[in-house]
């Protein structure tokens, strides 16, 4: 390959790119403020900043929702906006190849929007490559992936878990819910505003679970948080205690639980008894969530393995597979007729 490999993760929250030779050159919050329709205002951590405190002409869009691209032309706005940001100008970066990771259990067209965006924009790729995410994690954990050994890994990001099994170098199962650390958010601001009368906004409840959200009760923790009284509509301060986070996030965790126990007990028993030995890799932004391991141990009765800087999993994984010959057999090579497997693979098929 000439040019650049660059690897890509847009995520609902985060997006991060790696490139071979200079590890993470980008990561940044995946929101963009809109000015007047197509202006660019900012983009990353100082769209995010602007959330919720925008006049009427500014729009703050999170152009990924639940994993897939939901707003394609503040994507593309996105895009442009950050390689340009990278190069200086955007035909800098022309020639380069991308390697874009993807939730596994999206539809073809959902997949199709990532390289589309990519083949569309500014920074004339020369190729591009997909490759399933649960694959990065696999290899961010430092997995063998390519033994006949199946193992699991959950990635609990923003707006979506993925629970996967692979092996071999593929994806056995997976499955993709609506249920991570933003729906902690909304469950937390319900349950303030419904126990306590407090309306609270987005980043207040995020920093709360962050602060003193955990899995399990009795914690004993307190923080302090602002918000506007129910009643009154004035401004007002109140403590929030650990328990008040925990009571209000705990059936979304029970609800990852049970997904993780169902995909458990549909798995091949072979690769069960694989899982008995390796435990569980859990990873994502939402995998800090304190004693989670303790819950998710608990009920499965099995080792529970948090990945060190759980947000950056994908991309680590990512950075690997890119710098490492022997691993850029797994990306498929796209091209815009369908996928095809890798031509590293002699008879490149069609899917
Ligand atoms: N210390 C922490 N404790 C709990 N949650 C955290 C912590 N730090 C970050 N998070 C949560 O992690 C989530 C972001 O995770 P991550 O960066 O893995 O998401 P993403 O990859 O952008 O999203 P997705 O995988 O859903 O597309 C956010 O909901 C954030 O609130
Ligand atoms: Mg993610």
């Amino acid at each position: 390959m000439s040019g650049k490999v660059i690897g890509v993760d847009l995520g609902t929250k985060r997006v991060k790119y790696y490139r071979k030779g200079d590890g993470i050159i980008f990561d940044q919050e995946n929101c963009i403020a809109i000015e007047n329709h197509n202006e660019i205002r900012a983009i990353g951590d100082e769209a995010a900043v602007m959330y919720g405190r925008t006049p009427a002409t500014i729009k703050v869009v999170y152009p990924v929702t639940r994993g897939v691209i939901a707003d394609v032309s503040a994507m593309e706005l996105y895009f442009n906006s950050s390689f340009k940001d990278i190069y200086g100008k955007t035909r800098r970066a022309a020639g380069n190849n991308y390697i874009v990771a993807l939730p596994t259990d999206i539809t073809e067209v959902e997949k199709r929007a990532f390289p589309d965006l990519i083949m569309k924009s500014e920074v004339k790729p020369r190729n591009i490559s997909l490759v399933d995410k649960p694959i990065c994690v696999a290899l961010a954990a430092g997995i063998e992936i390519m033994n006949a050994q199946g193992i699991m890994t959950v990635d609990i990001g923003a707006d979506t878990t993925e629970i996967a099994v692979i092996s071999l170098g593929g994806i056995v199962t997976s499955e993709l819910l609506p249920i991570a650390g933003n729906k902690f958010d909304k469950s937390i601001i319900s349950y303030i505003r419904d126990q306590c009368g407090l309306v609270i906004g987005k980043a207040n409840a995020e920093e709360l679970k962050k602060g003193i959200g955990g899995a399990l009760s009795g914690k004993g923790l307190t923080m302090p948080v602002n918000g506007r009284d129910a009643f009154t509509g004035l401004p007002k301060r109140i403590d929030i205690s650990s328990d008040m986070i925990y009571e209000a996030i705990k059936a979304d965790l029970a609800n990852i639980t049970d997904d993780i126990k169902n995909i458990l007990e549909r798995v091949a028993p072979e690769i069960s008894s694989d899982i008995i030995d390796t435990g569980i890799y859990v990873t994502g932004g939402s995998a800090q969530i304190a004693d989670l391991d303790v819950l998710f141990g608990e009920a499965t009765q099995l080792k529970i393995n948090i990945l060190n800087n759980p947000q950056d999993s994908v991309i680590a994984g990512l950075g690997k597979l890119i710098d490492d010959e022997d691993y850029m057999t797994l990306p498929y090579i796209y091209r815009q007729a369908g996928y095809y497997i890798k031509s590293a693979n002699k008879n490149a098929k069609k899917n």
